[in-house]
């Protein structure tokens, strides 16, 4: 084929319209559109279509690979079938973590002779799992477990602390409530806010509310927090020293998008990505 031909088809390819649709998925298509109340004028609605037809191959295609060994992971369908890759960077809102300090890091006072494993759990550091509902406070489940840990590490007393007070109360630090947050500011709140007070006294609610902190019922404060360096073996050294360790994942990658479940990953993250989906439709 001579380059000149080549070009020419590249250019008729682009200017089609999206393929035809495959009747197949007819069925699947109108439940999808059903299940996450999707609504599409007529033009939109074969482009969107096309995306997601491209979509179900890709998770098809990986679910296959999966089953012969490969990926470690599943995939499935879910609110962004609609999107690609492209749109959904667009769309998931970028809170900026702030570089980290050089200098202040927990690498330095590490212990070199680290256990093989070591289960925080149970030596009485971690309280029970909740859920985190139709809300994403993710990030404030993972800033009251870090200092619930810290807090049993130094008082022996493990009292689970109020993720409500983290979602309604950190917008100043830059939070979103029930929307986004990331775990930074939310422990800059703890240290600016000089407390932080219990589930017991200010019980999870699973939506945004007004700030009800009341300094008489505060049941924990922190003095501050520091950053593990990004790699694994830092992360290994102070999950191993320090205790449980508030962790997050940039969630934009393509293999992100359509996550089902593996054997190791964390479901704070994919609540966030469904929980996210489930926010922008309303
Ligand atoms: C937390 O620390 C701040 C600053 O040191 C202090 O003003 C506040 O009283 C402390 N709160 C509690 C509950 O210990
Ligand atoms: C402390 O918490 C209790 C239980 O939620 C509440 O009844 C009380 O009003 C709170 N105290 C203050 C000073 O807000």
């Amino acid at each position: 084929m001579t380059s000149a031909i080549f070009l020419a088809m590249l250019c008729l390819g682009m200017a089609l319209p999206s393929p035809a649709p495959d009747p197949i998925l007819d069925v699947e298509w109108q439940k999808w559109k059903i299940k996450y109340g999707k609504a599409y004028s007529l033009e939109e609605e074969g482009q969107k279509r096309a995306v997601w037809e491209d979509n179900m191959k890709k998770i098809k295609l990986h679910n296959g690979e999966n089953g012969l060994g490969k990926h470690g992971f599943t995939m499935e369908m879910n609110a962004f079938g609609d999107m690609t890759l492209e749109e959904f960077r667009k769309v998931m809102i970028e809170i900026p973590v702030p570089t980290v300090k050089k200098g202040k890091s927990v690498q330095k006072r590490l212990s070199v002779n680290l256990p093989k494993f070591i289960n925080w759990k149970k030596r009485g550091y971690v309280t029970p799992v909740q859920t985190q509902g139709r809300c994403n406070s993710c990030w404030a489940f993972s800033v009251t477990g870090a200092i619930e840990g810290q807090m049993f590490r130094k008082t022996g007393q493990l009292i689970p602390l109020s993720v409500q007070n983290l979602v309604d109360c950190s917008r100043p630090q830059g939070n979103w409530g029930c929307y986004l947050g990331n775990t930074y500011l939310a422990l800059h709140y703890v240290m600016e806010n000089g407390g932080l007070e219990s589930e017991a006294t200010y019980p999870y609610e699973e939506k945004d509310g007004s700030c009800r902190y009341s300094p008489e019922n505060s049941t924990a404060n922190i003095t501050g927090f520091e950053f593990v360096p990004k790699n694994e073996d830092a992360l290994m050294n102070a999950v191993a020293s320090i205790g449980p360790i508030s962790v997050a994942i940039d969630a934009r990658h393509a293999s992100f998008l359509f996550y089902k479940r593996d054997s190791w990953a964390s479901h704070c993250l994919m609540d966030f990505i469904f929980q996210h989906g489930y926010t922008m439709g309303q």
